[in-house]
């Protein structure tokens, strides 16, 4: 029999206590909510009363259900108002000391069988259990922000948590509606052990000025599919509870120098821009605890008409390619109303493209999501060649031919004789140095990244990359295009993965050092990931759709530009792609696929 918990106790009721607190409310279980002080106690009373307003308002609960779940919260300042809860959890700041003072003090009040837990993201459970004479009933219950929300719970063992204890609070779990993995007691458990490299490299983008905040937020939810962008979600975390978090995961993770917190982290912090609950991180909000964004000085402009400064009129766009990327550009051009020329190879590759082009717009038409009559506009609007010589009077060449340095060079020569003056060059690469292509020309100036995401037609994103040569002119042109083809261009430094790949990848990297490691299995590492932070895939149902192989160049991509040892491929990823299980275009990658 699973042990009952009629009353529990909360403890710091801020970001993340608040939450905690209506989780068990609303599930049917009376709290005892405790504060440091009385103003504090207030804004914890606060944020629970706009929270479930909130919930009223959305009709996710109903008048009568929340009056009752706030007639089962008893608030108090101190410790003492918890001597005779079942179950404490602890949410105060991330700091060992703090804590540690806090489960002597819970000790001291709460009753022997009193199981207490520690919502800690990354500090040791065990080291905060030792404060205490009973460290087999302590046990790390890691919500995830916004608690009422996610559905993930981690539920963390120390070496010496007793198994009952353990039975006992993934049984609670269960009840409050939850999805638990129980692992064991090591930095940042599982999501934020994958979480916070991605997120502190972020933050080093956005302090290097190699993109802006916006950009690299709108990167990652576009390309990615991700709830919201870092930065985003650094403000919401918030910027001191993320600071000590990575500063623990640093010292305790074996000193990886891509959780040693950011240096503008700090300055932030020290500055008191918190993120939502001050009203200003990397953002600004409406007022303190608000989630609603308002401009500030950095904010863009977002007109059409700033996005035109500079940018030069383009009217006729040159694909260069025939593969599935050039096929699905020359069709989002030719929708968006350019003239488009085709250049492939050759007549037959041509034909081929057309065939592909045609394929995917009456898709479109049998779906309901374009006229028959846009549809022939559009493919009226391409023209098919195989020389370049057709190019002389384009505004626009993109280039999406095999990813080889010598045989882009060798086309971008080609293009700088035969194109007119201003024209602005792009290359779609996904991998390889914009500069050195653009250095194959007399115009540097005019060449950009244009990083379109598979599939063209479909994905929102598109990465333009400036080198140091090339103009802003042509940076703006090049943003202006994507805007008119109702995609969101980002603007980033021309490095090896560009903002996407950049972050995206390492992640996946370490998610398979994780399960290589045996700390967890692969289909607990994908919950984790979907249930505690909203991604869409879990790391292995991404790198099985990928391709194991296609990850892997990626990665030794990243490690062989960036030299950081973090980013050396997991020998567990170089293994599978030499057995030839590279996903689910082989059927096999870190799932078995042949039976879906
Ligand atoms: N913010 C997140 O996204 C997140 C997610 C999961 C877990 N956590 C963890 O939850 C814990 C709390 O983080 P947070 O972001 O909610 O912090 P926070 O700063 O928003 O809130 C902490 C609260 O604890 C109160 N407090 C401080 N000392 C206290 C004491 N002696 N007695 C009672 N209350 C006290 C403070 O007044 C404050 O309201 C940390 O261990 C953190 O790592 C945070």
């Amino acid at each position: 029999m699973a042990r009952e918990f009629s009353t529990v106790g909360v403890v710091g009721l801020g970001t993340m206590g608040a939450g905690i607190v209506e989780v068990f409310a609303r599930n049917g279980i009376d709290v005892v909510a405790v504060e440091i002080s009385a103003p504090a106690l207030e804004r914890g009373r606060a944020t629970l009363k706009g929270s479930t307003d909130r919930a009223v308002a959305k009709g996710k609960l109903a008048e009568a259900d929340r009056d009752a779940l706030h007639e089962r919260v008893h608030f108090a300042v101190g410790l003492d108002a918890l001597h005779s809860v079942d179950l404490v959890i602890e949410a105060v700041p991330e700091h060992l000391d703090l804590k540690q003072r806090i489960f002597a003090e819970l000790d001291r009040v709460c009753r022997p069988e009193t199981i207490l837990a520690t919502n800690t993201s990354s500090l040791s459970v065990t080291e905060i259990s030792v404060a205490t004479s009973r460290p087999n009933q302590v046990i790390g219950i890691h919500f995830f922000n916004p608690a009422p929300v996610m559905k993930l719970v981690e539920v963390v063992r120390t070496v010496v948590t007793a198994p009952e204890v353990v039975a006992d609070v993934e049984a609670l779990c269960a009840r409050l509606g939850k999805v638990d993995v129980t692992i064991n007691d090591r930095a940042g458990f599982i999501a934020n052990a994958l979480l916070f490299g991605y997120l502190n490299h972020a933050v080093a983008m956005f302090e290097s000025h190699y993109a802006t905040r916006e950009d690299i937020d709108a990167a990652m939810k576009l390309g990615c599919g991700l709830p919201m962008g870092p930065l985003a979600l650094m403000d919401l975390i918030g910027l001191d509870t993320a600071y000590e978090i990575l500063d623990t995961m640093y010292r305790r993770g074996g000193r990886d120098r891509r959780h040693a917190p950011v240096p503008l982290l700090k300055q932030m912090v020290t500055a008191g821009l918190l993120g939502r609950k001050s009203g200003r991180g990397f953002y600004t909000y409406e007022r303190p605890g608000s989630p609603v964004v308002v401009p500030d000085e950095a904010t863009p402009l977002a007109t059409d008409a700033a996005l035109a400064d500079g940018a030069r009129a383009i009217a006729k766009v040159g694909v260069v390619g025939s593969g599935t990327m050039a096929t699905g550009i020359i069709e989002v051009f030719a929708k968006a109303g350019y003239e488009v020329v085709s250049v492939t190879c050759g007549m037959e590759k041509s034909a081929k493209v057309c065939e592909a082009v045609k394929t995917s717009l009456n898709k479109g038409v049998v779906r309901g999501k374009l006229a028959e009559a846009d549809r022939d506009a559009a493919l009226g609007r391409i023209s098919w060649s195989a020389t370049l010589d057709h190019l002389a009077d384009v505004d626009l060449v993109v280039e999406a031919v095999v990813e080889e340095l010598s045989v882009k060079k060798a086309l971008f020569a080609s293009l700088d004789e035969i194109c007119k003056p201003g024209v602005v060059l792009a290359t779609t690469t996904s991998s390889l140095p914009v500069i050195d292509v653009a250095m194959a020309t007399q115009r540097p100036a005019d060449v950009v990244g244009l990083h379109f995401f598979n599939p063209a037609p479909v994905m929102p994103l598109v990465e333009v990359v400036r080198t140091i040569r090339t103009s802003p002119e042509a940076t703006a042109t090049a943003r202006a295009v994507c805007a008119a083809l109702g995609k969101t261009g980002v603007v980033c430094g021309d490095r090896s993965g560009f903002i996407v790949n950049a972050l995206l990848f390492p992640y996946l990297n370490d998610a398979v050092k994780m399960l290589e490691a045996s700390y967890s299995t692969a289909d607990d590492i994908d919950h984790a990931m979907k249930l505690g932070c909203g991604y869409p895939m879990g790391p292995f149902e991404l790198l099985d759709v990928v391709g194991l192989d296609v990850s892997l160049a990626i990665q030794r991509e990243l490690y062989l530009e960036l030299r950081e040892p973090g980013f050396a491929p997991a020998p567990l990823l170089e293994h599978l792609v030499t057995a030839g299980y590279l996903g689910r275009k082989t059927r096999r990658g870190f799932r078995d696929h042949s039976h879906r």
